[in-house]
C-alpha cells in the first residue's frame, strides 16, 4: 500500500509518499520547504500563505522524487493537528483537493503521534518507546499505556526549541538559533546556576529564558550562558524522560523534534538509558523534524487497523490531543 502525506502544522509545509514493507515503512520521497519569518516569531497567516504558495509544487515534486504517478497512490493522509490554524486548514484543503481528484481516501492523523510511529515504523528494533518530542512549539514526553497514546509530561510554558530560539534572537541570533548556540555551548567553560524548574512531571522554560537573558545584559560571556542553558533545560528534559520510562516500565526511549539534532541532548539521553540497560533511538534527521513521510506512514497504519474517514469529516483540530487518538493498530 502507499500513502501520501501532507504535513502543515507550523513552520514547514512538506509531502512525503511512503509504502509498507513486511510492516516496516518504506519512504520513496519526503520533501520539506520550511517557513523563515524573516524578523520575530511565526505569524499565523503569513506561514499559511507560504505553504498556499508552495504546496502544490511540494506534492508535485514528492510524485517526482518517488518516480510514481499519482494513480499508484491508495491513500491521502494530512495533519489534523495540533497546530496553527491557517496553517493546518491549508494542508488540509490540499490534501481533500487530492484526494478528490485521485478519488483516493482521505484520513487526518495526529502529528505528535506521527513523530512516535515513524520511529517504530523506520527503526530495527524500536518497537515500544518513550517519546521525547522536542521541537519549537512542543515539548511531550510521550508513550503508549493502556490502549492510549499519554503524555506523562509537557512544558507548561513554552517549547524547548522556542525558549532556545527566543533567547537567541534576544541576544543577535538569526532563527534557527538552536544549530547556532548548540556550537557556541561547545566553546562554554563556565556553568552558570540557572532556574531549573520541574514541577511533579511537567517542566517550565519561561524563568530560564528570562535568567539567561539579564546574565547576557549583565555582561556574561555568551558562550557560558549557552552551555548553561543546554545543561539545565536538557538535564531536565531528560530526568522526566528517565521518571515515564521507569514508570512505564520500558526499554526503550525514542528522540523526535528539531531540538533531537542536538548532540549534547542526545548525549544525555543516551547516558540516562544505558544506565538503565535501555536503548536510545533517533530517526534520521528529515524524518525527525516536521515532515510528510511520518504523516504517511501514520495515515497508511491507521487504514490498515481498519480506521476511515469522510470527506466530510476531515476537518481540523488545533488542540488534537495526543490522548484523543483512538489507536486499534497495536495491543495493548
Ligand atoms: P512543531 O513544534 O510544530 O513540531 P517546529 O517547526 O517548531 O514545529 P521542528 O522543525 O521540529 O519544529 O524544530 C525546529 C526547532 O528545532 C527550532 O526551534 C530550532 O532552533 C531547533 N533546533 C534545530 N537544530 C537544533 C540544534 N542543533 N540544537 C537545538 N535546537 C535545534
Ligand atoms: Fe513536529
Amino acid at each position: 500500500m502507499k500513502c501520501i502525506g501532507i504535513e502543515g502544522t507550523a513552520h514547514t509545509i512538506a509531502a512525503g509518499i511512503v509504502e509498507d514493507k513486511s510492516s516496516k515503512c518504506q519512504v520513496l520521497s519526503n520533501i520539506i520547504k520550511i517557513y523563515r519569518p524573516k524578523q520575530g516569531g511565526i505569524h499565523p497567516r503569513e506561514a499559511a500563505n507560504h505553504h498556499a504558495t508552495y504546496v502544490a509544487e511540494i506534492i508535485k515534486e514528492s510524485f517526482l522524487k518517488a518516480g510514481i504517478d499519482s494513480s499508484e497512490i491508495d491513500l491521502v493522509a494530512f495533519s489534523k493537528g495540533p497546530g496553527l490554524g491557517p496553517c493546518l486548514r491549508t494542508a488540509a484543503t490540499a490534501a481533500r483537493a487530492l484526494s478528490l481528484s485521485i478519488e483516493k481516501p482521505i484520513i487526518g492523523v495526529n502529528h505528535c503521534v506521527a513523530h512516535l510511529e515513524i520511529g517504530i515504523g523506520t527503526l530495527d528494533n524500536c518497537t515500544d518507546p518513550v517519546l521525547l518530542y522536542t521541537s519549537g512549539a512542543n515539548t511531550q514526553v510521550i508513550a503508549f499505556a493502556e490502549g492510549k497514546y499519554r503524555v506523562f509530561g509537557e512544558t507548561l510554558d513554552i517549547g524547548i526549541g522556542n525558549c532556545i530560539d527566543k533567547f537567541g534572537r534576544s541576544v543577535g541570533l538569526e532563527f534557527p538559533c538552536g544549530p547556532k548556540i548548540e556550537k557556541l555551548a561547545e566553546m562554554g567553560s563556565k556553568y552558570i546556576e540557572l532556574p531549573y524548574s520541574i514541577k511533579g512531571m511537567d517542566i517550565a522554560f519561561s524563568g530560564l529564558l528570562t535568567a539567561s537573558e539579564q546574565f547576557f545584559k549583565n555582561g556574561e560571556r555568551l558562550e557560558n550562558i549557552c552551555y548553561s542553558i543546554q545543561e539545565t533545560t536538557f538535564a531536565a528534559l531528560t530526568e522526566v524522560t528517565e521518571r515515564a520510562m521507569a514508570h512505564t516500565e520500558k526499554d526503550e526511549v525514542l528522540l523526535g523534534g528539531g531540538v533531537a539534532s542536538n548532540a549534547r541532548l542526545r548525549e544525555m539521553v543516551e547516558t540516562m538509558a544505558c544506565d538503565r540497560g535501555a536503548r536510545c533511538f533517533v530517526p534520521q534527521k528529515d524524518l525527525c523534524i516536521d515532515n510528510g513521510a511520518m504523516i504517511a506512514w501514520l495515515g497508511l497504519i491507521m487504514y490498515k487497523s481498519g480506521l476511515r474517514m469522510e470527506i466530510k469529516d476531515s476537518h481540523i483540530d488545533q488542540r488534537f490531543r495526543t490522548d484523543m487518538v483512538e489507536v486499534n493498530w497495536r495491543g495493548k
